[in-house]
């Protein structure tokens, strides 16, 4: 069986060729995955041909992606692969986070060390290389700011065409400076995130562009490497929780797969727990998740959080996102302006630091560790998705009082961290500093 790609949902499974350039199912509309036969991999000889592209400076070695292709072997030319050396991002002790989450241990895995600052970079090395793999010229996403940075960067040092869409106003300027330091035609839509994917789906099929979102296939294939590498770096010690921010749910999407096919290939003897966080005011998935199947799925017409980068009202991977919670039998929480605001500052008091939606995963933890639904004692790993530069201005704005939410009310600096203003006095800042 060749790689292909093939229907998510189970009353279709229609097949197609893995170089068609197809979104969705041609027959139901469904989301598509690729598919490969697994059934002669070797795990032994996976996990030591890993280690020792570890010790080999050859670029694709290096990649923290690319080290991992055997799980995604999609691509038969591999001289398409662009690659800024990916992945390869640490997994952190964080005392501090635990016992602010009313865990006994916590780890990050922080994707916000990343060359571009976000887990998107790890996907889209991935979605380039079959861009440049298809003969496209153009590419183009629609982004709450880190798919576009991350598309960018990847498109121009692979000498393509980045062209973004961001909603006016609604991404953070570190993010919109990234897109337009690496050169992208950006556009600024007045229309939200959900709107604009549909505007970007007739103009990529007008226009003949390739679309990069996460509904692209090979993007879910390079964010498998996310899970491939921490499992990896932890000797394959399977965790109990994995945690993590939803927005489109791409991410859990590729993480479930990821897992399930390492489970598969005996890289794993277990899979762990998917726990998806999604922002209070931004949580369509949630609440269906709730509903337990009674209703169907519904999609928010004005999603509204100061996380920006998870502001999404109708994402696309849902179903995908449902089939990994439920297989894995995880969990989807949800936390409010003020517990990601509270849970963030913490994230940056053990030295590390995230951005509003990343730190959505610890605000979360502490609320399934108080419902009893997370042991204390379980073996946790959080992921930060993104950078604590990805949006400076948030941050000055918590530690000085300033923050206030979607609708007007202020979000309490309970862990504020304010510059003192103070003259050129050296008895007055001795006073202050204290002895
Ligand atoms: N965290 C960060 C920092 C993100 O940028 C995103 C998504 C998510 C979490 C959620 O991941 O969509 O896979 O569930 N950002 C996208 C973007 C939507 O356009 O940059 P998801």
């Amino acid at each position: 069986m060749h790689p292909h790609l093939a229907c998510f949902n189970a009353a279709c499974r229609a097949r197609f060729h893995i170089d068609d350039v197809l979104y969705n199912c041609p027959t139901c509309g469904g989301l598509l995955e690729a598919q490969y036969d697994f059934s002669a991999t070797d795990p032994v000889a996976l996990k030591r041909t890993w280690r020792e592209r570890r010790m080999d400076n050859a670029p694709l070695s290096q990649s923290g992606v690319w080290r991992y292709r055997e799980l995604f072997p999609f691509l038969e030319n591999l001289s398409h692969v662009v690659t800024l050396r990916e992945g390869n991002t640490p997994l952190l002790d964080a005392p501090r986070a635990a016992q602010y989450a009313g865990l006994s241990r916590v780890t990050f895995k922080h994707q916000g060390f990343n060359p571009t600052g976000s887990f998107k970079d790890n996907g889209m090395t991935c979605g380039a290389a079959q861009a440049r793999s298809l003969g496209m010229k153009r590419v183009a996403c629609v982004s709450t700011g880190n798919t576009s940075a991350s598309m960018a960067a990847y498109a121009s040092a692979g000498g393509l065409d980045p062209l973004i869409f961001i909603p006016h106003g609604n991404i953070s300027y570190g993010k919109l400076a990234q897109a337009l330091e690496y050169g992208a035609k950006t556009f600024q839509v007045e229309a939200n995130f959900d709107q604009i994917l549909a505007l970007v789906r007739v103009l990529a099929e007008r226009l003949g562009i390739y679309l990069l979102n996460s509904i692209n296939p090979f993007r879910i294939e390079g964010q498998k490497s996310i899970v491939i590498e921490m499992l990896d770096q932890r000797d394959w010690r399977v965790p109990d929780w994995i945690v993590l921010p939803g927005g489109n749910l791409g991410n859990v999407s590729a993480f479930g797969k990821g897992l399930r096919e390492m489970l598969q290939v005996g890289l794993i003897d277990k899979l762990p727990r998917l726990a998806v966080v999604q922002a209070a005011g931004s949580s369509p998935f949630y609440e269906y998740m709730q509903a337990k199947g009674l209703t169907p799925f519904r999609a928010q017409g004005h999603p509204e959080t100061l996380a920006t980068a998870i502001k999404i009202g109708d994402p696309v991977s849902w179903p995908k996102a449902q089939f990994e919670v439920e297989t894995s039998q995880g969990t989807v929480e949800r936390a409010t302006e003020q517990e990601i605001a509270d849970a963030k500052a913490i994230v940056g008091q053990c030295g590390i630091g995230c951005e509003p939606a990343s730190a959505a995963s610890l605000a979360g933890i502490r609320k399934l560790t108080a419902a009893g639904v997370i042991d204390r004692d379980a073996d946790v790993v959080a992921i930060l998705t993104g950078n604590v530069l990805k949006d400076p201005d948030y941050i000055y704005r918590y530690h000085t009082g300033q923050l206030q939410a979607p609708d007007g009310s202020p979000i309490q600096s309970t862990f504020g961290n304010k510059p003192i203003l103070v003259a050129n006095d050296t008895d007055r800042i001795t006073e202050l500093i204290g002895v």
